[in-house]
């Protein structure tokens, strides 16, 4: 069966205004969660950084947040209040800020997930997204391994976000 989010689903640009709902999703999701500080400081200071949120009927369902040099982009993070999971916004936030990076000319994606992270490992293959590497203890907090994903952005993602399959 489709899963589909209720309630009007809109992607868009994250404003300084949004970060009080972004600290709660912040903090319902990671077991260490950035700071707003370090939401603040990616909006106003970093010219490379492109965060998008997700908003359900208005309010704040998700993030996600990218930055893109030369023709690569590098996802630094993306989730989605509890509340909200298993309707396919995941999905859809990440095909998007997919597509929005293709567009803006990055040939390919990569991130970096928590090994134990077999969810979001999950998402990230459906979407395309292979293993190309470990990077030892990479988690400050438990010293846990990151697992590094890349994917080639192409016309793939592209129809991906257009037919939502
Ligand atoms: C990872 C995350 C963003 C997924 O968001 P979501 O909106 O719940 O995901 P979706 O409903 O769009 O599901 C998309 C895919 O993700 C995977 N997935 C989602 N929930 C899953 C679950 N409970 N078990 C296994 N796979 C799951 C599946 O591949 C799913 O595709 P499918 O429905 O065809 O099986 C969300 O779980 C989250 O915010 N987690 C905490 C933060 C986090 O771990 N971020 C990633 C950091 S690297």
């Amino acid at each position: 069966m489709e899963k589909k989010a209720e309630g009007e689903v809109v992607f868009r640009p994250m404003k300084l205004s949004d970060l009080p709902q972004i600290e709660i999703v912040e903090n319902s999701s990671f077991s260490a969660p950035w700071p707003r500080q370090a939401f603040y400081n990616e909006l106003v200071f970093n010219q490379f950084a492109r965060y998008t949120v997700v908003t359900v009927d208005g309010k704040v369902a998700g993030y996600c947040g990218c930055w893109m040099i030369l023709d690569e982009a590098h996802i630094t993070n993306i989730a989605i209040h509890p509340d909200y999971r298993g309707r396919g916004l995941g999905e859809a936030i990440l095909t998007y800020v997919m597509e929005m990076s293709r567009s803006l000319g990055a040939c390919k994606m990569t991130l970096e997930v928590r090994v134990s992270n077999s969810i979001a490992q999950s998402l990230y293959e459906k979407l395309g997204f292979e293993r190309s590497g470990v990077r030892p203890k990479y988690y400050t907090d438990n010293q846990e391994d990151a697992i590094i994903m890349w994917v080639t952005l192409n016309e793939q993602s592209k129809r991906n976000s257009i037919t939502g399959n």
